[in-house]
């Protein structure tokens, strides 16, 4: 009998948290993963990509960007998945408010070439691609709290902007033309793996090297603010459950549970055997936004239904993963 030859997938973003956890979810269930980097002055070959680094024999890498249409339908045509996971994104909240245009260009108008490119290939190769967006709980912005599918989006910075022309052009394809394409609007998921430019990680690096002896100060914005943190290796079988469904549809992912980040803070310091944190923290000013979301928490009931999908780590879990990962990671001399 012949062996029914791999599923493909295509990852947009797979060096990042999400997408390299994505990838090492889809190698298990023997996936052929395909990801797309982008260029930048350091060669390919001379490129630490940590995130996959532990993988990277296991899967084809393509050089490509959100902002380049020619590189995205090459590389849609080339490959042919049958799954495309767009992960890739101008991420950082505050950062938007600096480079607005580039924002809506990468994290917005990205996901149009992807979706055109999609519509090409599928028209030509007579094939059926499913593709999964990156949607964030920065849509709903100041609608009040608790927020589902239903929610009104109220975006407060020129990422959740992008993020909602972004999603509402994914629906657009699924309604005009049929693709089979889901958002999926995940509320914050943390990990080891988190850029440091986001708290969760600013805080258990800076925690670990206050620890290590390496710094004495941890200089953060607003404390009060509060998010949904979950824990993002659970988050991408979301992702994939979502493209596994007879229809596709969006859904909300988040935990239901929500902290300040002066929680946060208190979950880590004390791991580390800190009692009063108050002594190793300042408020710089920078680091405030010139406008905030205050608070997010996800209503996740339809995930839960439709997908069988559950959280299962707390916020307190997940600053103790965290913070271990980085004290290995200093004691190990990074
Ligand atoms: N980054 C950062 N740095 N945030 C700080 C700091 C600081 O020094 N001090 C306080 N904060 C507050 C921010 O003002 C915000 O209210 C909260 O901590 C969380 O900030 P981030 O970790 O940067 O995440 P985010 O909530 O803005 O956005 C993240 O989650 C979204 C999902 O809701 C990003 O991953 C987005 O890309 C993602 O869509």
């Amino acid at each position: 009998m012949k062996e029914k030859s791999k599923k493909k997938a295509l990852i947009f973003g797979i060096t990042g948290q999400d997408g390299s956890y994505l990838a090492d979810f889809l190698l298990q269930k023997q996936y052929d993963v395909h990801g797309v980097v982008r260029r930048t002055s350091t060669p390919p070959h001379e490129q630490p990509f940590n995130n996959i680094a532990h993988i990277r024999a296991k899967i084809t890498l393509h050089n490509g960007d959100l902002d380049d249409e020619t590189s995205i339908r090459h590389i849609m045509r080339t490959v042919c998945p049958d799954e495309v996971y767009n992960l890739a994104a101008q991420s950082d909240v505050h950062l938007s408010f600096s480079m607005p245009t580039y924002t809506a260009n990468i994290t917005g108008l990205g996901v149009v070439r992807i979706l055109e490119a999609i519509r090409d290939t599928q028209q030509e190769k007579k094939k059926t691609i499913r593709f999964y967006q990156a949607s964030s709980s920065e849509l709903f912005g100041s609608s009040p709290p608790p927020q589902n599918e239903k929610t009104p989006f109220h975006p407060r910075s020129p990422y959740g902007c992008a993020k909602a022309f972004a999603h509402y052009a994914t629906v657009n394809y699924r309604e005009a033309y049929g693709i089979f394409a889901c958002c999926g609007i995940l509320f914050n998921h943390e990990s080891p793996r988190r850029g440091e430019n986001f708290v969760t990680r600013k805080i258990t690096k800076g925690v670990a090297r206050i620890l290590a002896g390496k710094e004495k100060i941890l200089r953060l914005g607003n404390l009060d603010a509060k998010r949904d943190w979950g824990y993002a290796p659970e988050y991408v079988e979301a992702m994939w459950l979502m493209l596994q469904q007879d229809k596709p549809d969006d859904f909300v992912i988040g935990t239901g549970q929500t902290h300040a980040v002066k929680d946060f803070l208190t979950y880590a310091f004390q791991h580390a055997g800190i009692k009063n944190w108050k002594k190793y923290v300042e408020i710089d000013p920078a680091n405030y936004r010139p406008s905030e979301v205050r608070i997010l928490v996800a209503d996740a009931k339809k995930a839960q239904r439709v997908l069988g999908w559950k959280p299962k780590k707390t916020c307190a879990n997940i600053a103790k993963i965290m913070l271990d990962a980085d004290c290995l990671a200093i004691g190990q001399g990074l």
